[in-house]
């Protein structure tokens, strides 16, 4: 069995959508091991970006994602962190296809609704910053 990371993007929680997404998550039939509300400091959201650090984006992402409450999920299934981020769809909405999150319900790049762990390891990683006690 897999854990991966899943934040609901300050957009998302600000366009009421948690319930939208996390029914998604619920009805695949992940096993929900964490989950938190809580608003990131800028040392945080540099600390889960530091991969961008060195892009010209870095400032307006860490200024995105400290700009309200967001979610963080522990989802575990078989295969997690792959499956989450097809159920995300491509990284730029207008590049998502229908029926995938940002495909559905987003239509900008820097407000993308969601993020998912890219790889198992960067799963293990991001668990560690948003569930430092562990999980269920
Ligand atoms: P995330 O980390 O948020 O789950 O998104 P991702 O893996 O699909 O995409 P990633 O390459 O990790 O990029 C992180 C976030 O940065 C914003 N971005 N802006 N201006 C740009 O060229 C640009 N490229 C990426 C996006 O909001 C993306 O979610
Ligand atoms: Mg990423």
């Amino acid at each position: 069995m897999e854990t991966t990371l899943v934040l609901l993007k300050p957009d998302a929680v600000r366009r009421g959508l948690m319930s939208e997404i996390i029914g998604r998550f619920e009805r695949r039939g992940f096993r929900f091991r964490g989950m938190r509300l809580l608003q990131l400091d800028r040392e945080t959201a540099e600390r889960h970006y530091a991969e961008h650090s060195e892009r010209p984006f870095f400032g307006e992402l860490v200024d995105f994602i400290t700009s309200g409450p967001i979610v963080a999920l522990a989802l575990e299934a078989d295969g997690a962190v792959q499956t989450v981020r097809d159920m995300m769809g491509k990284t730029n909405p207008l590049e998502s296809a229908p029926g995938t999150i940002r495909g559905d319900l987003a239509l900008v790049l820097s407000e993308n609704v969601i993020h998912g762990s890219d790889s198992p390891e960067s799963a293990e990683r991001e668990l560690g910053i948003y569930f430092p006690d562990g999980l269920l």
